[in-house]
Formats: structure tokens, C-alpha cells, sequence
């Protein structure tokens, strides 16, 4: 997937599917999924360090998570997140959060809103970066809205939604996420738009779909908005295997004889002949000792 592909999945009429990662694990997993793209949301600062908005992301937070998800899923398409005022503190600033996160492996960015900072979305598009847009519910904006509402719900606000999206188009955004809007608002901005529109909480009329990772995978208990359709109970999951863990542990099933080592008279020998084998059949040194912690 490249930036290009966005628009050429639109106007096949071809969904995309993008999801938020935050680390290298998850990345390795990711990567070996279908998934078209992944983001590397602000929500992170709730999702990985605790916080209770997004307004707690720094820049340099994002560039160390951007750089772990890029060194897990090297073949995906990434998008950084740029954080809260990082773009409302004038052109350098801007560009000098733009450059972390392109420098630690993202290949866009996104940001939230266009009133007032239109200029630096071309600015940054001008300079080589594609940039998604982000409107609707936009959760840096939280305290400004009042809480985290679902948005463009009265006519004013639909045509103010409808503008602003135009505005992202025409500054130079690739794409667009809609987030929390009635699904006639996010059918009507997808319709009006050429460029394509990600959808989280906007229904099924747009061009592809946002989730959380930790939300999908059911990671995040309680939390169970309207829009979120969880595919797995992970930390169901978790928690059973952590408990059969601490109960091998107290009950001294584990380890067994097999996850032991034997003693270094007998170990010796077997690296030995191993490294002769390996050597014999021309593996790297590398394979060998990373193979050795096996016996
Ligand atoms: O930070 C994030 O995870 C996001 C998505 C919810 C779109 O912006």
C-alpha cells in the first residue's frame, strides 16, 4: 500500500481497513494480517501509558512508538499522529513534529481539524509529506466540545462538517478519518469528497474503517461505545493463561525437565557438535547461537 491507494480504493469502490498499533509486538501481528494500514493514534497516551485523554501525547512519545510499529510491520503503510497543539504553535514547530515522526518511520501523518491551521496542511503536503485529516469528534479537542459527543448532529454543524472537509481536500489531505458522526452525515461528506474518508463511529457509508487495537481485540474492558464491535476477548484470554502460569508456578509444574538445562559437561558437547553441523551446512553463526539456548 502506498499513498496512492487510498484514492484508487475509493474510486474502485474497494473498502480500506486501518488500525490504530502502538508497539512492536502488536506490529509483528499487524503485519501478518490483511489490514491495509495502520495508525499510530495520540490514543496511545490512553491506551498504552494510562491517561484519560489524548491530550497527554507528546511528540516525542510518538516518534518512539512510530519507530517500534515501523520496525514490527515494515511493509505497512503507517500514518503518525501528530499531538495535541503540535501544529497549533506555528510553522516550525509544526514542521520539526512532522520531521520526528517521518524520521522514526512513519510515511504520513495525521492530524486533527483545519480551522485555523489550513496553511500548514499545505505547507506540509508541499514539503513531500501526505497528510489524513481528522474531523468530527476530534478528542483533542475534548474539553472544547464539551465531552467526547457524537457530532454534526444539527444542520449548522453538518454544513460546518461539510466545509471543513473540503478545506482538508483542497489544502492537500490524502484521506480523511470521520469520527462519531451520524451515518448519513459521514455518507453525505464521503459523497461530496473526491478524497477518501475513514470511518469510526460513522456508519457503514464511508471509504474504509478505523478501530482501536486494543478495542478490537477486547483488550479494554467496559468500554463498549455504541460503534465498537470487539472480535476477540484478549484479556479473557490473557488473564486465563496468566493464572495457569502462577498456578504451575505455585504448584511446581513448571518447568518440567524438558524446559531445564542439563549441566555444562553435557551442554558443551551438544554445542559443539551443533556448531559443527552448522558450520558443515553453511548457517550463520547468528542461527547457531540463538538455536543453542534450545538445548
Ligand atoms: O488516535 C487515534 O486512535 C485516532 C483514531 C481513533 C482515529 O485518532
Amino acid at each position: 500500500m502506498n499513498v496512492h491507494d487510498f484514492q484508487k480504493m475509493k474510486d474502485e469502490g474497494r473498502r480500506i481497513s486501518m488500525i490504530t498499533c502502538y508497539d512492536y509486538s502488536s506490529a509483528r501481528a499487524v503485519a501478518d494480517s490483511n489490514i491495509d494500514c495502520i495508525l499510530v493514534g495520540d490514543s496511545l497516551a490512553m491506551t498504552m501509558h494510562g491517561y484519560p485523554t489524548t491530550l497527554s501525547a507528546t511528540t516525542a512519545m510518538m516518534a518512539l512508538h512510530t519507530a517500534a510499529v515501523a520496525k514490527g510491520a515494515p511493509g505497512k503503510f503507517i500514518i503518525g499522529d501528530l499531538p495535541f497543539l503540535s501544529y497549533r504553535k506555528g510553522l516550525k514547530d509544526a514542521m520539526d513534529s512532522v520531521h520526528e515522526l517521518m524520521s522514526a518511520g512513519a510515511h504520513a501523518v495525521k492530524l486533527e481539524g483545519v480551522r485555523g491551521h489550513a496553511e500548514i496542511v499545505r505547507h506540509i503536503v508541499d514539503s513531500g509529506v501526505p497528510v489524513m485529516g481528522h474531523l468530527g469528534l476530534t478528542p483533542q479537542s475534548v474539553h472544547g466540545l464539551g465531552g467526547m459527543k457524537v457530532q454534526a448532529r444539527t444542520s449548522a454543524a453538518v454544513k460546518a462538517l461539510a466545509s471543513e472537509a473540503r478545506e482538508l481536500e483542497n489544502a492537500g489531505c490524502f484521506a480523511t478519518v470521520l469520527e462519531c458522526v451520524p451515518a448519513q452525515v459521514a455518507r453525505q461528506v464521503t459523497d461530496l469528497l473526491k478524497i477518501p474518508t475513514i470511518g469510526i463511529g460513522a456508519g457503514p457509508h464511508v471509504s474504509g474503517q478505523v478501530l482501536v487495537y486494543q478495542d478490537v481485540l477486547g483488550l479494554n474492558p467496559g468500554f463498549k461505545p455504541k460503534f465498537l464491535r470487539a472480535y476477540a476477548n484478549t484479556f479473557e484470554v490473557i488473564r486465563t493463561a496468566l493464572n495457569a502460569y502462577d498456578n504451575d508456578v505455585k504448584s511446581g509444574a513448571f518447568p518440567s525437565e524438558s524446559e531445564s538445562y542439563a549441566n555444562l559437561e553435557s551442554a558443551d558437547r551438544k554445542v559443539t557438535r551443533r556448531t559443527e553441523h552448522a558450520a558443515k551446512n553453511g548457517r550463520g553463526s547468528r542461527i547457531t547461537l540463538a538455536s543453542d539456548m534450545n538445548h
